[in-house]
């Protein structure tokens, strides 16, 4: 059996002082959850995040990390610069970053490689446009984005990676793939990567839905056999709200 595991992505929102609050906020809200929870906040909010974080098992993310270790990469941040900051998971390859950045499936993967080298659980998005599902090629998208970004890795590795699959005309939007359409497109993902690497590596690695994930929608995607989770944008900036989430029913 897979953990499950909620993750808010909080993105460019909050600064230091908001951030303590709503982890403050949030800590009695999820004492009991039985899944991990993660906040993936930004850089900025690192330490706040985490001494607000002090006494609770709730996890700290980031949003994104750099592939060299150091170096004449001016706005980057080395795996190690998060490590030392308290991080332990880091989001890679979301497809906001694919839009506006220039993120490559490549330089996805040369991310990955360097956050498990230095000791970080990436969370790794991959997910189609609107045109690209109309067209018929969702699946073999997602099982092409999620194999480049595994390459390089151990199997030993992979088993710790969480995938989050975003189809990118659901983030924001506050249209979410149907249960079926969301679990459909994550059994894909772990088929490709049993393909590659088998069903003992497939069965262990979690993979996430994330796209308008909400207190309404949350029990009925959870309840689908290959979905092991959330990535959560918007709802996860209310304490109330990213709770419910993480309590699913
Ligand atoms: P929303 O939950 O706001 O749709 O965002 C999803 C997302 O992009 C999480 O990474």
């Amino acid at each position: 059996m897979r953990t499950p595991i909620i993750a808010g992505n909080w993105k460019m929102n909050k600064g230091p002082k908001e951030a303590a609050e709503l982890i403050n906020a949030l800590k009695p809200l999820v004492k009991d959850a039985k899944a991990t929870v993660v906040v993936c906040v930004p850089a900025v909010d690192y330490a706040a995040a985490k001494t607000a974080l002090r006494g609770s098992k709730i996890k700290l993310g980031a949003q994104n990390v750099h592939y060299k270790e150091s170096g004449a990469f001016t706005g980057e941040l080395s795996a190690a610069m998060l490590k030392e900051a308290g991080v332990e998971y880091v989001i890679i390859g979301h497809s906001e970053r694919r839009q506006y950045f220039g993120e490559t499936d490549e330089t996805v993967n040369l991310r990955v490689q360097a956050a498990v080298e230095g000791g970080l659980i990436p969370i790794i998005c991959v997910g189609e446009k609107k045109e690209q599902r109309e067209a018929g090629y969702t699946d073999a998208l997602v099982a092409y984005q999620t194999l480049i970004a595994l390459t390089g890795l151990t199997e030993d590795q992979i088993k710790k990676v969480i995938i989050a699959y975003e189809p990118v005309w659901a983030i924001g939007t506050g249209l979410t793939a149907t249960d079926e359409q969301a679990n459909e497109t994550i059994g894909v993902i772990r088929s490709a990567i049993q393909m590659k690497y088998g069903k003992r590596v497939s069965d262990k690695v979690r993979i996430q839905y994330g796209g308008s994930m909400n207190p309404k929608n949350v029990n009925g995607l959870m309840a689908q056999s290959e979905i092991d989770g959330g990535l959560i944008g918007g709802a996860s900036l209310k304490a109330e709200d990213f709770a419910k989430v993480v309590n699913f029913e």
